[in-house]
């Protein structure tokens, strides 16, 4: 494979600090500051427990829905999203999701298309009720970066909770082209494999039944445990098992995998090559990234600025706009490398021009979750800057848009 920092005047970074960074410059599409994203600084005034905000979400959501006029993402931007293995496409009202651990319980699920969301990745769910890291607080933000630091740990209510509140709203979220995927995950402190891909199955098996396609998240920075995408021959069985597990599974529904965006090259690679070869339906990249290697991000807080979140130093993870010049280059470097897989992007995604960057350079769609911590409706607002993004550039709509295409 190609060194994805050839293009770069950079040096390639140390393994460790994420293929992409230092590959684009810092002149991103930024958006205006609205009434809105002021009156929301408010509300983080006078309720400045950035968990409890995260929980009034799915709350916002309900009360939204609750009064019509009912929102429409402009159909220009609706759009299948396909797979290389014939898995279900997803036929999505626009290409903007909401990102793993945005709703980790699966309530209101219908509601949060009057958000403007076309998809939801709902958890992760680990297979039994899981609370997450006992330390508080397991949120902050860091506003100079419009970034936040978490370590919530995957608390969630467990599979079988999460997988019976899709099943009761799966025909209202298609009724709104909402795709609604669950994200799975191994259950933190678990290190023995057997019960690893036991563990794994089953959430796996629950979640392919009741949702629209899978996710798998292997990247979690926040649990204390080895992470599981970078042990690659570990990663190859979990991979293996599942997509047997899959063989015998109808519908065939997508399997994508969620990695995590600090690797080098060298790991990079190998893991692509895995999941390649694992034969997957396509890829979410990425994960946060690990707050500990926050030196590699040139935030505007400088690291030693970044409070840790846990006793022992540890800082979380961290996600929003300061890791957007990571995932840009590296969706263009790995559309290169695999042409047919399906790439949701995620990672700093706070407007709507670069939904269509990242679309034209190789994502399906992509995954939002921090930008709603920093901007009003910041999905619908995004929907509108991607609209005018495409009339600027003569793009009609969404649906087969892949010019990434041309020069494959
Ligand atoms: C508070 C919080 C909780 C998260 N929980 C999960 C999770 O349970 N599973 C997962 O795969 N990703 C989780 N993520 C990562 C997001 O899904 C997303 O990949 C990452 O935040 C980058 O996107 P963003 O910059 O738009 O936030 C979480 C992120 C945050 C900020």
């Amino acid at each position: 494979m190609d060194n994805p920092l050839a293009a770069s005047s950079s040096p390639p970074p140390p393994e460790g600090a994420g293929a992409g960074v230092e590959v684009i410059p810092d002149t991103e599409p930024d958006y205006k500051i609205t009434a809105g994203d002021r009156l929301l600084e408010a509300i983080k005034r006078f309720v400045p427990n950035a968990e409890t905000r995260h929980h009034l979400l799915a709350q916002y959501a309900r009360a939204y829905a609750a009064f019509p006029p009912h929102y429409h993402i402009p159909s220009a931007l609706e759009k299948t999203v396909r797979f290389h293995d014939r898995s279900l496409p997803l036929a999505v009202g626009g290409p903007i999701f909401l990102a793993a651990g945005g709703n980790k319980t699966a309530e209101h699920l219908a509601a949060f298309a009057e958000l403007g969301f076309g998809g939801i990745s709902v958890g992760s769910a680990t297979l039994k009720p899981w609370d997450g890291n006992p330390f508080r607080p397991r949120v902050r933000l860091l506003p100079a970066d419009r970034a936040m630091q978490n370590s919530m740990g995957l608390n969630n209510p467990g599979i079988e909770h999460i997988a019976r509140e899709v099943d009761a709203a799966l025909g209202r979220c298609h009724r709104r082209r909402m795709a609604i995927g669950i994200s799975v995950t191994d259950t933190p402190g678990v290190t023995e494999e057997a019960r690893i891909l036991a563990e794994v199955e089953a959430s796996f098996r629950r979640a392919y039944g009741a949702a629209d396609y899978v996710e798998l998240n292997l990247s979690c920075p926040n649990t204390g445990t080895t992470r599981l995408d970078t042990d690659v021959d570990l990663l190859r069985r979990i991979l293996d098992h599942v997509m047997n597990v899959r063989k015998s599974l109808v519908p065939r529904k997508a399997v994508l995998v969620k990695l995590s965006p600090d690797m080098g090259v060298k790991t990079l690679e190998a893991v692509l090559q895995t999941v390649s070869d694992a034969g997957v339906s396509g890829l979410v990249l990425f994960n946060t990234f690990p707050g500990d290697k926050g030196k590699y991000l040139r935030m505007a807080t400088a690291p030693a600025d970044v409070e840790p979140l846990t006793h022992a130093g540890s800082k979380g993870g961290i996600s929003g706009r300061i890791l957007y010049k990571n995932t840009l280059p590296a969706i263009r470097y790995i559309r290169q490398q695999l042409p047919h897989m399906t790439l949701f992007a995620s990672g700093g995604i706070d407007h709507g021009e670069k939904v269509l960057d990242l679309l034209e350079a190789g994502a399906d769609a992509v995954q939002v979750y921090t930008v709603l911590a920093y901007r009003w409706n910041a999905v619908r607002q995004m929907n509108k800057e991607l609209l005018a993004a495409m009339k600027a550039r003569g793009v009609r709509n969404l649906e087969g848009y892949a010019p990434w295409r041309a020069g494959e």
